[in-house]
């Protein structure tokens, strides 16, 4: 069972204070990205034989209360996919794609509703709140259905239609703010400080980046207890970025890993204030956002400084990528890797090739590329990649309309 020492606060500025406890920490947050803190060994980590699947496998690493997981969905244990045909198009033999779309709701974001919702069974904490660009809510929503508890998510006004449905479909309290996710997370932290609920915002309840890292952990297992030499990550708040960093970290910690993968951090050209601050060594400047990338168009990044320091400690680096580079993405994932992907969840791999370009990846590393997010949340940007035949009650007809295609290949 897995028991914080001790949290640090890692401010924008990149300054970090260690704390002994994780209240005290959270005290102290102001704003900036609180760590925990394990005893590393390797007693941590999950025996080869340990049949405990997704994500509590990881237990010695979690934050968990002693006691029977009760949360209902099932979470982790996603695929990392070998694709032959799109590690062709992407010119890497050994590439990998680590599938965060086949969870509950598509999303990575399942893995911290999970470890929340948990918390929340035990405490017997009845409101799980938070602020989302549109994924986290409905992650949020749909297991707070499943766990029995009420979800109350603030939502920029621009927020995807598609992903307002399901928020609601699931029985969420949906408040729509006027403005843009920096205005719903300023509302959703007065608010669950204001009623006393549980605040799920990620970056500041650190049992997002907690959950977040079992992909790490995952991918190690996956790869036959191995460290790929770089992980290409989309990065919005940088939770999900400094996360991985985490979990590669206290593998290396617990004598399971001898070093960590190179991180690289894709961002949209339309929003890309922690590409700027990696670049520009200041502190994170708000931006404004305007990509099609949703889950990644954070204007004021809750976790910068730690994606920053994770990015340059692992000798990686932050590439951005254009609107029309993400839509080409969501092309090639769909039709050469059979993967459907929202425009964030498609951003690292269409990162691939300027990173490349850049030196950040080379053609014979072994990458893994972070999915986290479906397509089939935002099926507008699954556009068709052959027109529909139209055919009679006939079979002539279908040989006819078919031509070449009938030929078996
Ligand atoms: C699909 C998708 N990918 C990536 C991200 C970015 O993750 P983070 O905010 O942890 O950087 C998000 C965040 O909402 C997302 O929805």
């Amino acid at each position: 069972m897995g028991r914080a020492i001790a949290a640090s606060v890692v401010s924008a500025d990149g300054v970090t204070r260690r704390f002994p406890d994780v209240e005290t920490a959270m005290h102290a947050a102001d704003g900036g990205c609180v760590e925990l803190e394990y005893v590393y060994s390797p007693d941590a980590m999950p025996e080869r034989a340990d049949p405990r699947r997704g994500l509590w496998r990881y237990r010695g690493l979690l934050p968990l209360d002693p006691g029977a997981v009760r949360y209902p969905l099932p979470v982790g244990d996603t695929p990392l996919l070998a694709l032959p045909a799109l590690r062709l198009a992407a010119g890497i033999p050994n590439l990998w794609l680590k599938d965060e779309t086949r969870s509950p709701t598509g999303s990575n974001k399942d893995r911290a509703t999970a470890l929340v919702l948990q918390h929340a069974l035990n405490l017997g904490i009845e409101t799980v709140s938070c602020a989302s660009t549109g994924n986290v809510a409905v992650s949020l929503a749909v297991g707070a259905a499943a766990a029995g508890k009420r979800a109350v998510v603030f939502v920029p006004a621009g927020v995807a239609e598609a992903k307002l449905g399901l928020m609601l479909a699931a029985g969420a309290v949906v408040l729509r703010v006027r403005g843009g996710y920096r205005e719903a997370f300023r509302l959703s932290e007065w608010a669950a400080a204001a009623f006393g609920w549980c605040n799920r915002n990620t970056g500041v309840n650190p049992f997002a980046a907690e959950a977040k890292k079992t992909m790490a952990f995952e991918i190690w297992e996956q790869l036959g207890r191995a460290v790929p030499d770089v992980l290409v990550v989309p990065v919005g708040d940088g939770v999900t970025l400094s996360a991985m960093a985490k979990g590669f970290r206290e593998l290396v910690a617990c004598g399971g890993a001898p070093r960590m993968p190179r991180l690289v951090g894709v961002q949209a050209e339309g929003c890309q204030p922690v590409k700027r601050a990696w670049e520009t060594r200041l502190p994170v400047r708000p931006a404004r956002a305007s990509t099609i990338a949703d889950g990644i168009a954070v204007e004021a990044p809750v976790c910068a400084a730690a994606a920053v320091r994770d990015v340059r400690q692992t000798g990686g680096g932050f590439v951005a990528v254009s609107d029309a580079e993400i839509t080409e993405a969501v092309h090639t994932l769909a039709t050469r890797g059979g993967v459907l992907a929202e425009p964030a969840g498609a951003a690292a791999f269409a990162g691939l090739r300027p990173a490349l370009i850049a030196g950040l990846v080379r053609a014979s590393d072994q990458v893994v590329v972070l999915v986290t997010g479906s397509g089939l949340k935002a099926p507008r940007y699954l556009v068709p990649a052959r027109p529909v035949i139209e055919v009679p009650d006939d079979r002539e007809a279908v040989r006819r309309a078919l031509g070449d295609e009938a030929v078996a290949r």
